[in-house]
């Protein structure tokens, strides 16, 4: 079970309480952990979290800085965590325009948390679903590889920095009432459930992932099929 989440809302949260930009995406840093501890509670094997799209460098550059500062912290300070309630992390995105500081602490992590059997949490970090494609496709033509489904995802997994192939979403959650995708994961949601909730991010707790589980486990899936056949 595969569960992306788009956690959306932090900005706007922390406005309506009359303070900056950056304290919200700290409150929502902190939401993360339960939301990572319950998951397998609730059947979820792989759990990826949109934390930095490519298109957010264009932000302000104070929140950019304080938003790279957020994620090499929150990598220190949950490593320890992770690895005792056996979280496997990957890092997936684009590495060569984030600060060196930043990369040596994902792949720290990374390596700490290698062994982690419990749960795989994927931080999309410089991420972007279009350019990964766009990619996978450059490094076919260059390689002369004619691929198919299986070998694009195991490409697009080594692109996207894992040893794995890019595995299917089931359930795709964005928090924060508005409804879009957003350049995330466009390949993997081919047949993703959508669950949309106007609950901003820094309140997002376990028992909004409960719902959604309950929502999703209502829904009917076909993948293109006709029900008896499913
Ligand atoms: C969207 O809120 C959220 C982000 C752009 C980044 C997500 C980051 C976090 C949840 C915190 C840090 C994450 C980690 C992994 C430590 P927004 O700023 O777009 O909110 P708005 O739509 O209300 O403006």
């Amino acid at each position: 079970m595969h569960v992306a989440i788009i956690m959306d809302g932090n900005g706007r949260w922390a406005r309506a309480r009359r303070r900056p930009r950056e304290w919200g995406h700290r409150q929502g840093a902190k939401a993360i952990r339960a939301i990572v501890e319950s998951a397998p509670d609730v059947g979820i094997d792989v759990l990826t979290l949109y934390a930095f799209s490519a298109d957010n460098w264009k932000r302000p550059d104070a929140e950019v800085r304080g938003l790279l500062r957020l994620f090499r912290r929150y990598l220190r300070a949950e490593t320890p965590s992770m690895v005792e309630d056996g979280v496997r992390l990957q890092v997936i995105g684009r590495r060569d325009r984030l600060p060196a500081d930043l990369v040596r602490a994902i792949r720290t992590s990374e390596e700490a948390t290698r062994h982690g059997s419990r749960i795989t949490l994927r931080l999309a970090v410089d991420y972007s679903a279009r350019d990964a494609m766009v990619r996978v496709a450059r490094v076919a033509a260059e390689s002369g590889t004619v691929v198919d489904e299986a070998s694009f995802a195991e490409l697009m997994g080594q692109i996207l920095n894992t040893d794995d192939a890019v595995p299917d979403v089931d359930l795709l959650i964005r928090s924060g009432g508005e409804q879009r995708l957003s350049d995330f994961l466009l390949w993997e949601c081919a047949y993703a459930e959508l669950y949309f909730t106007s609950r901003m991010w820094p309140d997002f707790r376990p028992e909004d992932l409960r719902e959604a589980m309950r929502v999703f486990a209502a829904r009917d899936r076909r993948f293109g099929m006709v029900a008896e056949a499913v």
